[in-house]
């Protein structure tokens, strides 16, 4: 007999202990191992963040220093990998085209089932460092460019901009790039996490973990939203549209992207950090028309959906940066996923600890006892 009531989507129940990030729904407040997000946006930086999260306290110095200069040695990727990438649709998903290059590192450095430091220290440096280089080689590769080779002389941010775009970016638009980095690294028990942890629990490499959330990430639920709020912003096409497609939107109970939140039912505080990065990068790069649009969407679904607890969350705003850093829309879950990796392994690693492999159970609502009716009796 099940322990507990069945609940769709698991609502409200809890599949783990973690002390990985913390969020209060009410009050709008996320915490990465208990530091709260809007001090890190402003204070740390993503690679920092990460070594928060997976080993639970922020590093010295030495630490940092070591940790981002084994990350700079093992951003290159295979040629053997780059190779596969080649063969794959130009019009394939990027997330399609990541899903399978990270499954792919398995070949090459998997060590099933050694939980040991050296090993998660391995995976971790390999799956930060190389998820960048896959996905600005993808990139490049189906506008049929080779893939841009690392730069060692740039952080991890501007690398990879550098790597998408073949120019250097400025430094304010890596520094933005990065704080986007660090609001998307870990958000408690999300799909693709719950995803990554049921895999982990197999005890599986840590290849295949990152694989099967990446996949979980790429659903118009989850990561994929900030894509569809750029086609939305598009469709509207003018402030003064605004109003009555939301209306339209309301009244056909169709979702509007980049707002709701299963446990936010306040403003996400991503969404306002992202929404200040927006306005900084405006000052440097220009005006954007969509930002105008964005604001009324926000201000009519807001009025209209408030009380239902509907706010923008944090895919809200993040197109509107990442457009503007001149990434295309069908990266923008790439983005997500390069980011969330963080958050993934710092739960691999602590599912590793205390691991019992996933298992739950199910209410069967189907008949019994049927007899098989022969195929020519049917
Ligand atoms: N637009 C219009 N109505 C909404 C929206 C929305 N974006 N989100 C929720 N609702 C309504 C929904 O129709 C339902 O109304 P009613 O009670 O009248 O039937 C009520 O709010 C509860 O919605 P729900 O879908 O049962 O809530 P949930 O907790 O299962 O959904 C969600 C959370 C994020 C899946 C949902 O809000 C949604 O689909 N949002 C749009 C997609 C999106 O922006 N996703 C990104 C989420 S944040 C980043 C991430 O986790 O990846």
């Amino acid at each position: 007999k099940p322990s507990c009531e069945y609940q769709p989507g698991l609502e409200g129940i809890p599949v783990a202990q973690s002390s990985i990030s913390f969020v209060d729904g009410k009050n709008g407040i996320l915490e990465y191992r208990g530091i709260n997000i809007e001090e890190l946006a402003q204070k740390s930086t993503f690679l920092e963040t990460a070594y928060l999260l997976i080993w639970g306290k922020l590093p010295t110095k030495d630490e940092l220093a070591n940790f981002q200069d084994e990350i700079t040695r093992h951003r290159r990727v295979k040629y053997h990998i780059r190779d596969m990438m080649k063969c794959f649709p130009e019009s394939g998903h990027p997330m399609d085209a990541l899903q399978t290059s990270a499954a792919a590192l398995g070949l090459f450095y998997s060590r099933r089932a050694l939980a040991k430091e050296e090993y998660i220290r391995d995976a971790v440096v390999r799956l930060l460092a190389k998820i960048p280089t896959m996905v600005a080689a993808f990139a490049q590769m189906r506008m049929g460019n080779d893939p841009v080779q690392p730069s060692d002389n740039l952080n991890y941010a501007a690398n990879f901009l550098y790597m998408l775009t073949e120019k250097e970016p400025e430094p304010l638009e890596a520094r933005i790039f990065d704080v986007c980095l660090m609001l998307h690294a870990e958000h408690t028990m999300n799909a693709s996490t719950f995803s990554a942890m049921v895999t982990a629990s197999t005890l599986t490499d840590p290849y295949a973990v990152v694989a099967s959330a990446v996949g979980t990430l790429a659903g118009p639920l989850h990561g994929g939203a900030n894509e569809e709020v750029l086609v939305m912003l598009e469709e509207i096409g003018s402030v003064e549209n605004v109003r009555p497609y939301i209306e339209d939107c309301i009244e056909n109970k169709k979702k509007i992207m980049g707002f709701g939140h299963r446990v936010y039912k306040v403003k996400d505080p991503r969404a306002k950090i992202l929404q200040q990065l927006a306005e900084r990068l405006f000052e440097l790069t220009g005006h954007d028309e969509y930002y105008d649009i964005a604001l009324e969407v926000e201000k009519v679904v807001t009025e209209k959906l408030g009380h239902k607890g509907i706010y923008a969350n944090v895919d809200f705003y993040s197109g509107l940066v990442y457009r503007k850093l001149g990434i295309k829309p069908d990266l923008f879950t790439p983005m997500f996923a390069i980011s969330r990796v963080a958050g993934w392994l710092a739960h691999w690693k602590e599912q590793l600890a205390v691991n019992r492999i996933f298992r739950p159970t199910q209410v069967y609502i189907g008949d019994r006892g049927i007899p098989y009716v022969a195929i020519e009796d049917r």
